[in-house]
């Protein structure tokens, strides 16, 4: 017997406990395994009843992913699970799932075609594929409607987001919520229904729940719109509500048929193969060459944040979310209140939205200790220092810190552009220095930069590795180089979209063709939200422009110098209105264009109709030069670490896998031979990356070139 599965019995109940960690995914050993187990057990007649669990941390969490990111990339025909499903739907024994954890895609369509469910209050249950591009394909589009209704079972595969146990049980998805021990709950459930003597249910055969036609169709209506409005790019969604309206309207076997074929056309579709790629491209950020597994993060309960700012607050918000104590200083009562009130405030937005309770606010407001001085500094396992980039400032509080913290303690700083030696150098011990670059608002924006410096201790890497996994973000670990990654990348695609307006272009055209082309946000939107005074003071940071030969955008420095900021002081790139949007809506500014036709003008740029293809090639072009540049010089451990700094920090569409894997897509031949034409034109900036000329010559892509480094050694020795 394989020890995939095990079977135990218990008088008359057999227990099926499959063990496949780290999260039991339903691969092919499990399934030939689960297929064994059960034929052995439903032709033993002592057995009345059978339990489904799984030992660890979860339940099947889905099918295994890795087994679709083949079939992604050949014909789109994953794994048959139909034989499976039938042999547990007609096993003459009823069965039970018993579920704690996660029961996620394959592994709750598994739990479907069970005769009944059971679960901890604890677990959550649900359908993300659409998160990954695609549809369920074991049958799971057909049954969760007859289990839950078509109106719930739309809006949980459109949404993706799985559901509470309590919710499934109202809904109709989960039979009973078993307080205390999970399989003891499970076999006590199995024996009443036996004893019961009803026949135990076929998901299958069920119809109850679909009500008729035309009372389904609205619903269905009201789903493609939906689908339109929210996930326009992903032919999932709409291959869902296609799905659903097959379980609607045909019978099962009818059903399922066109369940394959929508999953086929899915899995095989270009956004699949991009979000499975950042799937994965999370989750290896997350391994770093040398630090290895068993490096021991260090535990994180109590963390300790210098400057109450907009930064500073929004730390705290993130770590009081994930249960960390949090001690918050500033150096004034003002300020300390100014940065409490917007907590407050932004808490309350979250109740207002339904997404915490009050409750569950108080709970993380009393973990926030606003203070003036350094008291408990001395206990905090991570300091975070979040104030303004000074690196005198910066430096005066890490030699304070080095006295207050304990020798523990790792010490990081939220700096975007500076360099983090230099900061390190101001304490004993640069080897527990580290940057934390949290994006702003950082209760939300998924990504942290996890800044090494030359002296940063494996261990403290993996501490923060693990600080971000805990806060719910993903860390990617960057190389202290100007800029970092994120910014570093982001300085020559917003010039481009300036040098753009000057020749003609305007922001608001820019933007939208960079929002139709899937970015969250333009580039000027962006801009003015940042605040163009935080980009002129990063400008000179890094040094921009001081080459004279180097073109320079006219603009930037003209609204700079005439105090338009951006959103704060209601107008930058666009004007604001308090009534618009509360004041966050962009509008465009005539003002605005007259400048830049007076400064195009002055300097002699001839002005042209732009097309939204030239837009889009000329900006995101910009992004992947850069990129593969900063993959040149060690910036980033891979490509795939670059795509991840981009989806979760920078509004890239996940749906087009990040900048590098895009331009895997795109060729990198056609990508280099558009540059270099680039470069012709408009001179040095436009110089092809050494990197991306030679993978292009060698027709290789950046994907096969972070799979031939997965020891992480950077391409090139650093210059
Ligand atoms: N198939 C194969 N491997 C999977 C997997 C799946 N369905 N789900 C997770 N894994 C792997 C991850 O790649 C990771 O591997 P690694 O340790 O080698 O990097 C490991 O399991 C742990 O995953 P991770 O996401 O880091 O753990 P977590 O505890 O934060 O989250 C889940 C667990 C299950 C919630 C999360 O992994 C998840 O959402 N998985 C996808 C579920 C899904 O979409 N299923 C539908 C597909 S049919």
């Amino acid at each position: 017997m394989s020890s995939l599965v095990t079977v135990l019995v218990d008088g008359d109940v057999a227990v099926l406990r499959i063990d496949n960690p780290p999260v039991n995914a339903l691969d092919r050993d499990v399934r030939e395994a689960l297929a064994t187990a059960l034929a052995r057990v439903e032709t033993d007649e002592h057995v009345r009843a059978v339990v489904l669990a799984c030992a660890g941390r979860t339940f099947i969490a889905g099918a295994d992913i890795a087994e679709l990111e083949r079939a992604a990339w050949r014909d789109g025909i994953g794994p048959d699970m139909h034989p499976l499903l039938a042999q547990v739907e007609d096993c003459p024994r009823p069965i039970v799932a018993a579920i704690h954890g996660t029961a996620l895609g394959g592994g709750l369509e598994l739990a479907m075609a069970c005769h009944y469910r059971v679960a901890v209050e604890s677990a959550r249950l649900g359908l993300p594929e659409v998160t990954l591009g695609i549809i369920p394909g074991a049958e799971g589009t057909q049954r969760l409607p007859r289990l839950v209704g078509v109106e719930k079972a739309l809006d949980m595969g459109l949404s993706g987001r799985p559901i509470a146990a309590a919710d499934a049980v109202r809904a109709g998805l989960v039979d009973r919520i078993v307080e205390g021990e999970l399989e003891a709950g499970a076999i006590a459930f199995a024996r009443e229904r036996v004893a019961s003597g009803a026949p135990h249910p076929r998901t299958r055969d069920r119809t109850d729940r679909l009500g008729t036609p035309s009372e389904s169709a609205p619903m269905l209506e009201a789903a493609r719109a939906t689908a339109r409005r929210t996930k326009p790019h992903i032919p999932a969604a709409r291959a869902w509500v296609d799905a659903v309206e097959a379980a609607a309207t045909l019978p099962f076997e009818r059903g399922i048929e066109r369940e394959r074929e929508l999953s086929v056309e899915t899995v095989r579709s270009e956004p699949c193969k991009a979000l499975l790629h950042v799937f994965f491209a999370e989750r290896a950020a997350a391994k770093i060459p040398d630090v290895s597994r068993e490096t021991t993060a260090l535990p994180v309960e109590r963390v300790a944040i210098v400057g109450a700012g907009t930064m500073g607050a929004g730390i705290a918000m993130a770590c009081a979310n994930a249960g960390i104590d949090v001690r918050l200083r500033d150096t004034s009562r003002q300020a300390l209140g100014t940065g409490m009130a917007a907590v407050r405030r932004n808490y309350d937005a979250s109740v207002k939205r339904g997404r915490f309770t009050p409750e569950a606010v108080d709970e993380r407001l009393a973990r926030i200790h606003p203070q003036l001085d350094d008291a408990g500094f001395g206990d905090a396992d991570v300091v975070i220092e979040a104030v303004y980039e000074s690196m005198e400032l910066k430096r005066t509080i890490f030699a304070e810190l080095d006295r207050v913290a304990s020798r523990g303690a790792v010490l990081a700083t939220n700096t975007s552009t500076l360099d983090i030696d230099t900061i390190a150098a101001a304490t004993s011990r640069p080897d527990r220095v580290i940057g934390l670059h949290f994006f702003s608002p950082a209760n939300v924006m998924r990504l942290l930069e996890i800044v090494r410096g030359a002296a940063t201790a494996p261990e403290v890497v993996a501490t923060a590795l693990a600080l971000a996994k805990r806060l719910g973000k993903v860390g990617v670990v960057v190389r202290n180089l100007p800029g970092f990654v994120g910014n570093r990348m982001m300085f020559p695609y917003m010039y481009e979209t300036q040098f753009l307006v000057e020749e003609g272009a305007t922001p608001e055209q820019v933007d939208g063709a960079l929002t139709r082309w899937g970015m969250a946000m333009g580039m000027f939107a962006v801009d003015d939200m940042a605040g163009l005074d935080v980009a002129w003071r990063v400008r000179q940071e890094l040094g921009h422009f001081r080459d004279p030969a180097v073109r320079r955008p006219l603009v930037a420095d003209q609204l700079y110098a005439m105090g338009r900021y951006g959103q704060k002081t209601e107008k930058g790139w666009y004007r604001y209105d308090a009534s618009v949007g509360g004041g966050r809506t962009p509008i465009p500014d005539p003002d605005v264009v007259e400048l830049i036709e007076r400064a195009a003008a002055k300097a002699r740029i001839a002005r042209r109709a732009f097309t939204d293809d030239e837009i889009v090639e000329r900006a995101i072009y910009a992004l992947i030069n850069e990129g593969a540049r900063v993959l040149e010089d060690g910036g980033a451990l891979r490509a795939s670490d670059i795509d991840v700094v981009y989806v979760n920090g920078y509004g890239f569409p996940g749906w087009r896998g990040g900048p590098m894997f895009y331009a895997d897509r795109v060729g990198l031949r056609t990508i280099h031979d558009r540059i270099a034409s680039f470069h012709r034109e408009h001179g040095a900036r436009w110089e092809p990356a050494p990197l991306l000329a030679r993978l292009a010559n060698e027709g290789r892509t950046f994907r096969e070139l972070d799979a031939e480094r997965e020891d992480g050694a950077p391409v090139a020795a650093p210059a």
